[in-house]
């Protein structure tokens, strides 16, 4: 997408941290923002500060996991701020510790909001972008976990690498209406994300990790707050939107992890001169050739 100026930008997680750099950032570049939050607070904050600009910034009290909650705002928000052609799928949540003591519930809070969120926007927003027929881009915040596997980091990383599916997929379904697709992979960012479980439902209460905890927060704080400022990490994204980057990466510490990552994917892969089968299959257009043809 070359312009966003005047297109009408909904997104979500909007009221703090990477969202609300991203509204910040595109509000600026001459859009009109929706911030969606699931905190009140969040959302008054972040208002406090637009309140004092020219920005069209309207705030919703969402929370992205509530499907007919997330339809009625996407009604209300294109009534007044007109059609969503710009969607940030950025709220998300984290909790951390080892997949063996992990319950249902940590499993269900996380897939909920940072897979389900997602899939949630998707549905909501691409069949009014594809019956518009004005293009569009979405947005979708991952992370480096979407490449990279950490001790501990195992329910956040499967949200994250799924969020990869989705967006490479996407990303092929959407090119002919002419919907971008880009998925943003943070490293650290100073947000206050290391607050997330304020904002678990009761029903998923059970957790087999930590509570409100202020010696926690405090330590999770310490590990993002030398994190690179939102509205840094925006920067990145608006040039993203504009070039339609599938993959916007903008932390270079990750270069030799992932390097390494590639190359033993491909040092585990098999050649074409092991396998007795490989021309019968690629000759019938199996993905894997299919793919690889489409990429030539
Ligand atoms: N902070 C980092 O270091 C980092 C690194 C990589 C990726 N990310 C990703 O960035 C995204 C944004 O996180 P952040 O760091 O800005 O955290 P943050 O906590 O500052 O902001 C997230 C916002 O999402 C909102 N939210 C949470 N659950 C919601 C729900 N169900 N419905 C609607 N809103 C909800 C929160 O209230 C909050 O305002 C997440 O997807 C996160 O995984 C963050």
């Amino acid at each position: 997408m070359t312009r966003v100026a005047g297109r009408t930008a909904f997104i979500t997680g909007g009221g703090s941290g990477v969202a609300l750099g991203q509204a910040k950032i595109f509000a600026q570049a001459g859009c009109k923002v929706a911030i969606a939050d699931i905190r009140q607070d969040h959302l008054d904050e972040a208002m406090a500060w637009f309140d004092q600009t020219d920005f069209q910034v309207m705030p919703v009290k969402l929370d992205i996991t509530d499907r007919a909650a997330y339809a009625a705002a996407a009604d209300a928000v294109e009534a007044r701020l007109g059609p969503v052609e710009l969607l940030f799928n950025t709220a998300g949540v984290s909790i951390f510790g080892p997949l063996e003591k992990a319950t249902y519930e940590d499993w269900d809070w996380q897939l909920s909001v940072n897979l389900n969120g997602v899939i949630n926007g998707i549905q909501t927003f691409v069949p009014r972008m594809i019956a518009r027929g004005n293009g569009g881009h979405i947005v979708n915040t991952a992370s480096m976990s979407a490449f990279v596997a950490l001790k501990g980091t195992g329910i956040y990383c499967t949200t994250k690498m799924a969020i990869r599916g989705l967006s490479e997929c996407l990303a092929l379904d959407l090119a002919e209406h002419g919907i971008g697709v880009s998925m943003l992979c943070p490293g650290a960012v100073n947000t206050n994300i290391h607050e997330a479980v304020l904002t678990r439902p009761e029903h998923l209460r059970n957790t087999g990790y930590y509570g409100a905890d202020p010696a926690m927060f405090a330590h999770l704080k310490k590990v993002i707050e030398v994190g690179m400022e939102p509205e840094t990490l925006a920067r990145y994204v608006l040039d993203g939107v504009e070039q339609d980057q599938l993959y916007i990466l903008p932390y270079p510490e990750f270069r030799g992890t992932l390097e390494d990552i590639h190359m033993r994917v491909m040092m585990a892969l098999a050649r074409p001169e092991d396998d007795p089968d490989y021309e019968k299959r690629v000759a019938h257009g199996v993905p894997g050739g299919e793919r690889r043809r489409a990429d030539a």
